[in-house]
């Protein structure tokens, strides 16, 4: 099973625009999957092993788990390939930590998260719902917006593609944002950075509106803007994290336990939809976590 992942689209343009090489042409794409161990000269990854690793799209794929740039997780014994994905997925982790190590948000304060009905940012928005916080959603569509409260339980949402977000901020949040997950990037970061509270934090997690486009993602327009308020603005990749993960999965799966996270699986089948999948995540046509069942 194959995680179209938006950040793959940033290895299709010339190098330097991706933390990882350039897709080489004729060769497979690269990306998270979940696969069966079918033989193996490593103990430690035995026949009948399920693992969530980085293989190239293809049927079969040579593993080399000290050589890859991505963790190499375990499939507990008790879990899904589907929730190793899903839930307790990458995307989740990255929210995790994003969310609680990078934008630290604190009990009683007002944090923002975009592309928020998406697979990572409907984590992080949770998560900080968790942490007591009032978490602001902004997501494309009444229905995900309405998916967002209702089933995510966030307090107040809003829709990009109907709403001026800046004017929204500022009506909802005289106060200023304490702490910003930024999927996104562009108009919408520019919007949040106009409505910043002083020493706001701001999680740069992905810039998504850039990968399509010929040039590279653009900061805000006005640093003095983040002196003036003591703004703390940062990137961060999952990898930097890698020794706490098994740790954070175990806090996921007791949140899920509790009952307190939601989480949407999008699952498409075959092979040959690949392709397509991965181009749905640029348009929002995929509800949650986009999967692609191959066998
Ligand atoms: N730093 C890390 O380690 C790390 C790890 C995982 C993911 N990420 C980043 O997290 C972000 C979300 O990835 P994901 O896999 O969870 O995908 P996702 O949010 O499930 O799907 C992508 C969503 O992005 C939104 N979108 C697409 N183009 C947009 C645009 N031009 N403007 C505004 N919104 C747009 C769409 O939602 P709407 O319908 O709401 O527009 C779409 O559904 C990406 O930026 C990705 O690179 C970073």
């Amino acid at each position: 099973m194959f995680a179209c992942a938006p950040t793959l689209r940033n290895g299709m343009n010339e190098p330097g625009r991706s933390y990882a090489a350039s897709a080489t042409l004729n060769e497979p794409i690269a990306g998270m999957a979940g696969v069966e161990v079918l033989q193996s000269r490593n103990d430690e990854y035995p026949v009948g092993a399920r693992l969530v690793v980085r293989s190239r799209w293809e049927d079969f794929s040579v593993i080399t788990p000290d050589a890859s740039m991505s963790p190499v997780l375990r499939v507990p014994n008790d879990m899904t390939i589907e929730d190793a994905m899903g839930i307790y997925g990458m995307n989740s982790l990255a929210a995790y930590f994003g969310m609680l190590r990078v934008a630290r948000p604190r009990r009683g304060e007002t944090v923002v998260v975009s592309g928020a009905a998406g697979s990572t940012g409907s984590m992080a928005a949770q998560i900080a719902r968790i942490h007591g916080c009032r978490v602001i959603g902004i997501a494309g569509g009444q229905s995900k917006c309405e998916w967002l409260r209702e089933g995510a339980r966030i307090s107040e949402t809003i829709d990009y593609k109907s709403e001026d977000v800046a004017a929204r901020l500022a009506q909802l949040c005289p106060e200023g944002v304490s702490a910003f997950f930024d999927n996104v990037g562009g108009t919408i970061l520019q919007a949040v950075v106009d409505n910043i509270a002083r020493r706001g934090r701001i999680a740069l997690c992905g810039q998504i509106a850039a990968y399509n486009s010929d040039s590279s993602a653009p900061g805000p327009r006005d640093m003095m803007k983040l002196v003036y308020g003591a703004v703390r603005i940062e990137g961060f990749l999952l990898s930097d994290f890698i020794p706490d993960i098994e740790q954070a999965r175990t806090e996921l799966v007791k949140w899920n336990n509790a009952g307190e996270l939601v989480h949407r699986v999008d699952v498409r089948e075959g092979f040959e939809n690949l392709p397509s999948s991965f181009l749905d995540l640029f348009s929002g046509a995929n509800a949650g976590t986009l999967l692609v069942r191959t066998v």
